[in-house]
C-alpha cells in the first residue's frame, strides 16, 4: 500500500516518520523550559538527525511559543515544522501565523476524547467535540495541507466513538492521526489492538498516516510504540532522552535503535541518523541542566560498559557476545583520547564535526576554540567529553548574564574571598563577598552583582572526564515563585564551574518569568 502525503509524497509502507516533541512536550515538563537560542539550536540539531517532522511549540501559549516556533519554522529546514493547537479558539490561527515563512509546515490540532476529560476537563457533550473536530480540521486546512489531529487520551476512549472522532478528522482535512496514550496507562497489547481497529474500522484509513504518542508512567511508553507499530501507526512521536510531561515520553533514541537492531522483527526504517544520537543527547542534557541516568539505554554512561570479567572475557573474543549493536552505530567513538595543546582550528573543527557538531557557526568555533586552548593549557589531554561540555556552554547564546571575571583567595590561612564581574544585558557589574569556602563566597558575590530572590535548592558537583585534572561539571537549582529550573557548567576549576551553573540557571529564569503561561493553556 502507497499513498501520496502532502509532505512527504509517496509514502512506502515500511516507512516510520520520526515525530519529535522535545520542544513542545519534552520543555513543558517542570525545570526543562529552554530560551530561543537553544530553542533554535535543538531543532537545527533535530533537523541534522533526520527528524521528520519537528514539533517546535504551542504558538497561543505565549508570546515566547510564538516568536520561538517563527523562528524555527523560518531558519530550520531539512525537516516538517509542526506548530500545536487545541480546536477551537484562536489556537490554530496563532499556529497558523507562526508557520508562515516554513518551507513544510503542519498544524498539529487536538481535542480529549475519552468519558472522563470530556465530562471533566472539557465539560462537553461528545457532539460538541465532534464538532470542534470538524471546524478544527477546516480552520487548519486554510493555512497548510499538512494537518495532524490527535485525541487527547484516546488509549481511554470508548472504540466506536473514538472511530466517530478519527472518521470526522479524516472527513475533514486531517492527514496524520494521533492516538495518545496521555496519562501512559495503556499495555502494549491493548495498543497494537487499538491501531489495528482504527485501521480496519474506519473509512478512509488508508488515505492517512496513523500516529502512536506514548507517556511513560508505567514505563512502558517504548514497548507501546513498537507495539502501536505492529498495529500499522507510521509515525511515532518521541523525545530525545525521553523527556515530557511527569515520566515523561517515549525516548526517540531507544524506538530508532528498537526498530534498526531488530529490523528481522519489524522490517521498517526511519531516516534518522544514528551516529548522531549521543550528541543531541548530550546537547539537551547540557541545555536543560538534566544529565540521563548512567544505566540509561543507548546514551547512558554505562550503556556500553562491560564491568564484568566474564564479559569482558566475551567481547574481546567477539564483541557479538555482550553488544547488541555497536557503540560507534549511536556515536560512542572508540578512541575518547582527542586533541593537546598543540592541536590547531582544523583539527578543533574535524573533531567537532566527527562529535555531530558540523553545522555551528564560525563564530561559535572561534569561541568554542579559544576555550579550548585554554583548558588544553590546564589538562594534558582533552576528551570528547570535554569539548561536548564546553562547545555545548558555549552555544547558549542569548544570556542576559554573563561570567567576566572570577578571583578568589581562600584555603587554610585566608577566609574565602571571591570578587566577580558579571555582563548583564551588556553592562559589567562587579561584586565582593567572604563565605564559608569560596562556592559559597562566589555565589554571595553573584547575589550582590545580581540581586534575586530565587533560592538554592540543589547544587552538585561530578567529574566530566577521569583524573584529578578532570573538568568539573556542576549543576545548581534554582527555585522561585514555584518555579524550579536547572542550570549547568564545567570547567576545569570547580568553583569556576560552579558559578557558570549559577548564572545558566540564573539565566534559565529569567528566561520563564517572561513566559507563564495561564494554567488553562497546559497540556
Ligand atoms: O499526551 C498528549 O495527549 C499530548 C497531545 C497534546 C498530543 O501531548
Ligand atoms: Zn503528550
Amino acid at each position: 500500500m502507497s499513498f501520496q502525503h502532502p509532505s512527504f509524497g509517496s509514502v512506502a509502507d515500511n516507512r516510520v516518520f520520526i515525530f519529535d516533541t522535545t520542544l513542545r512536550d519534552g520543555e513543558q515538563s517542570p525545570g526543562f523550559s529552554m530560551n530561543i537560542g537553544e530553542k533554535l539550536r535543538m531543532a537545527h540539531a533535530l533537523s541534522a538527525l533526520g527528524v521528520d517532522v519537528i514539533e517546535a511549540g504551542f504558538p497561543v501559549a505565549s508570546e515566547g511559543d510564538f516568536e520561538s516556533v517563527r523562528q524555527i519554522a523560518e531558519n530550520v529546514d531539512g525537516s516538517v515544522i509542526c506548530a500545536l493547537a487545541r480546536s477551537g479558539g484562536r489556537d490554530i490561527e496563532a499556529a497558523g501565523e507562526a508557520l508562515k515563512k516554513a518551507k513544510r509546515g503542519r498544524i498539529h490540532n487536538f481535542i480529549s476524547t475519552s468519558p472522563l476529560h470530556m465530562k471533566y476537563k472539557l465539560r462537553m457533550s461528545p457532539e460538541r467535540v465532534l464538532e470542534l473536530i470538524e471546524s478544527g480540521n477546516k480552520q487548519a486546512r486554510h493555512y497548510t495541507d499538512d494537518v495532524e489531529w490527535s485525541a487527547e487520551d484516546g488509549s481511554r476512549t470508548e472504540p466506536d466513538f473514538l472511530c466517530r472522532c478519527v472518521e470526522t478528522a479524516i472527513r475533514h482535512g486531517a492527514t496524520t492521526i494521533n492516538i495518545p496514550d496521555t496519562v501512559g496507562f495503556a499495555t502494549p497489547e491493548e495498543m497494537r489492538a487499538l491501531f489495528s481497529m482504527l485501521r480496519e474500522r474506519v473509512p478512509g484509513a488508508d488515505q492517512v498516516i496513523f500516529s502512536t504518542h506514548n507517556h511513560n508512567d508505567l514505563g512502558l511508553a517504548v514497548g507501546n510504540t513498537l507495539a502501536a507499530v505492529e498495529g500499522g501507526a507510521r509515525q511515532i512521536e518521541c523525545t530525545i532522552n525521553g523527556i515530557g510531561e511527569r515520566a515523561g515520553n517515549a525516548a526517540l533514541e531507544e524506538i530508532v535503535m528498537a526498530l534498526k537492531t531488530r529490523h528481522d522483527r519489524y522490517g521498517m526504517t526511519t531516516g534518522i541518523e544514528t551516529p548522531r544520537l549521543l550528541s543531541i543527547s548530550r546537547l539537551l542534557a547540557t541545555i536543560t541542566g538534566f544529565d540521563v541516568q548512567p544505566n540509561k539505554a543507548i546514551v547512558g554512561r554505562n550503556a556500553f560498559a562491560h564491568e564484568s570479567g566474564i564479559h569482558q572475557d566475551g567481547i574481546l573474543k567477539h564483541a557479538g557476545t555482550y553488544e547488541i549493536m555497536t557503540p560507534e552505530s549511536v556515536g560512542w567513538n572508540s578512541t575518547s583520547l582527542v586533541l593537546g595543546k598543540h592541536s590547531g582550528r582544523a583539527a578543533f573543527r574535524d573533531k567537532l564535526e566527527s562529535l555531530g557538531y558540523g553545522d555551528i557557526t564560525d563564530e561559535l568555533v572561534n569561541v568554542a576554540f579559544q576555550r579550548f586552548k585554554d583548558l588544553a593549557d590546564q589538562k594534558k589531554v582533552v576528551f570528547d567529553d570535554d569539548v561536548r561540555a564546553l562547545v555545548d556552554e558555549e552555544a547558549r547564546d542569548h544570556d542576559r548574564i554573563k561570567l567576566q571575571f572570577l578571583e578568589l583567595q581562600g584555603g587554610t590561612a585566608h577566609k574565602a574571598h571571591v570578587l566577580l564581574g558579571l555582563e548583564v544585558d551588556g553592562v559589567v557589574q562587579e561584586a565582593q563577598s567572604d563565605g564559608n569556602g569560596p562556592v559559597d563566597a562566589a555565589f554571595r558575590a553573584i547575589c550582590q552583582a545580581f540581586p534575586h530572590k530565587a533560592t538554592l535548592a540543589l547544587f552538585s558537583v561530578a567529574n566530566v572526564t577521569e583524573g584529578t585534572d578532570a573538568q568539573a561539571k556542576t549543576t545548581v537549582r534554582l527555585q522561585e515563585d514555584g518555579r524550579l529550573v536547572d542550570g549547568q557548567g564545567s570547567d576545569a576549576d570547580t568553583v569556576v564551574s560552579a558559578v557558570r551553573a549559577y548564572i545558566h540557571a540564573l539565566n534559565k529564569l529569567l528566561v520563564k518569568r517572561q513566559r507563564s503561561a495561564p494554567e488553562a493553556l497546559k497540556v
